[in-house]
């Protein structure tokens, strides 16, 4: 692994972070109309052991209160005594994606109840609220938000763990390197066209982008030689599939990275390999980066040939439509390059 792999790994084992700690360093902002409401629940908050408390009495001060600090967590008033009720302003909050929310009011209907629920609130307490009650549902609201902030910072991790493999990939093999970029954006215009749920085209967006990993331990001089491969150079390439998934499937990714891999050479009449898989016995997720590999490849230049047409790339597919490669897949594909002019 090189130095920037490790260290991304690393950084993946050391992510978590105690509760204790990340309570600590919160910043909870106050919401309420009523200048004293603020003033009584920022000392209690203090007196639970929450050191970075704001108050805000108007829209305003909330706005600039979140401009100034990362928020992660709104005790909110309901009736702030203004066109917009508290609901609204959590909605209109910039961080209201992420920072949990607690409903403090001292009336409420079940037409604010409808209202709310759209928000995701952690707890909505009336006033006169038990100080005891409001202090364990902070640390619960407190609690859904650190996960929330962890998963977002794992996410990034393991994004740049497969950016740095991608890039060791491209040191050791030059005509790789664009390769798997290009594969990685027709598959995911693909997938997108396709409507495949988020999290698939995210995965087969980042498998894309380190699908030919196998070929780290294929030798440089087989991998550029521009000459006919001799049969035993030849079975070090078929092998790349294997190589790659297992070099990865003790990683836990968000995404199935080691089968899409394994699978991205098989075809859908069971004449590919590594284990000559048939229809939808091969993840959808390799179905479409086979596709989207076959146009890239054909479309590049090679050690032993020119890069031929889009055109005759174009043609193979669609020759071959149903047979090796999937017919929706094949479809959307064809309609990215004719009618919607994509290009790499
Ligand atoms: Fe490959
Ligand atoms: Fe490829």
């Amino acid at each position: 692994m090189t130095e920037i792999i490790s260290k991304t790994a690393a950084k993946l084992k050391n992510k978590n972070m105690s509760f204790d700690e990340f309570k600590g360093n919160s910043w909870i902002l106050i919401v309420d109309d009523d200048e004293s409401n603020c003033f009584i629940m920022k000392a209690m908050l203090e007196g639970f052991g929450y050191a970075n408390v704001k108050t805000a009495t108007s829209a305003e001060g909330a706005f600039d209160a979140e401009l100034a600090h990362d928020i992660d967590l709104i005790l909110m008033d309901i009736d702030l005594s203004s066109e917009m009720d508290g609901i609204d302003l959590f909605q209109k909050m910039k961080g209201s994606a992420t920072a949990s929310i607690i409903y403090v009011t001292g009336y409420f209907s079940g037409q604010m109840m409808e209202k709310a629920r759209d928000t995701l609130p952690s707890a909505i307490l009336l006033k006169p609220y038990d100080p005891g009650l409001l202090n364990a549902n902070i640390e619960i609201a407190l609690h859904a938000r650190m996960i929330k902030k962890e998963n977002v910072k794992l996410g990034n991790t393991i994004i740049q763990l497969i950016e740095a493999m991608e890039k060791t990939i491209a040191l050791k093999d030059p005509y790789t390197s664009g390769h798997q970029i290009r594969v990685a954006k027709l598959a995911k215009a693909i997938a997108v066209e396709m409507d495949l749920p988020g999290e698939k085209i995210d995965g087969i967006y980042y498998t894309a982008l380190v699908h030919e990993y196998g070929k780290i331990f294929v030798p440089a001089e087989i991998l550029s030689k521009p000459g006919k491969l001799s049969e035993r150079q030849f079975r070090f390439i078929l092998d790349h599939p294997v190589k790659g998934s297992e070099a990865l499937a003790d990683i836990d990714f968000p995404w199935p990275v080691a089968d899409i891999i394994l699978q991205h050479h098989e075809r859908i009449d069971g004449s590919g390999y590594p284990r000559n898989l048939k229809g939808e016995e091969i993840l959808i997720e390799a179905r479409v980066i086979a596709v989207a590999d076959v146009i890239s490849s054909m479309t590049s230049y090679k050690p032993y040939r020119h890069a031929l047409g889009i055109g005759e790339a174009l043609e193979e597919i669609e020759k071959n439509s149903g047979r090796l490669y999937d017919s929706t897949v094949v479809r959307v594909c064809l309609d990215l390059f004719m009618a919607k002019k994509f290009s790499f």
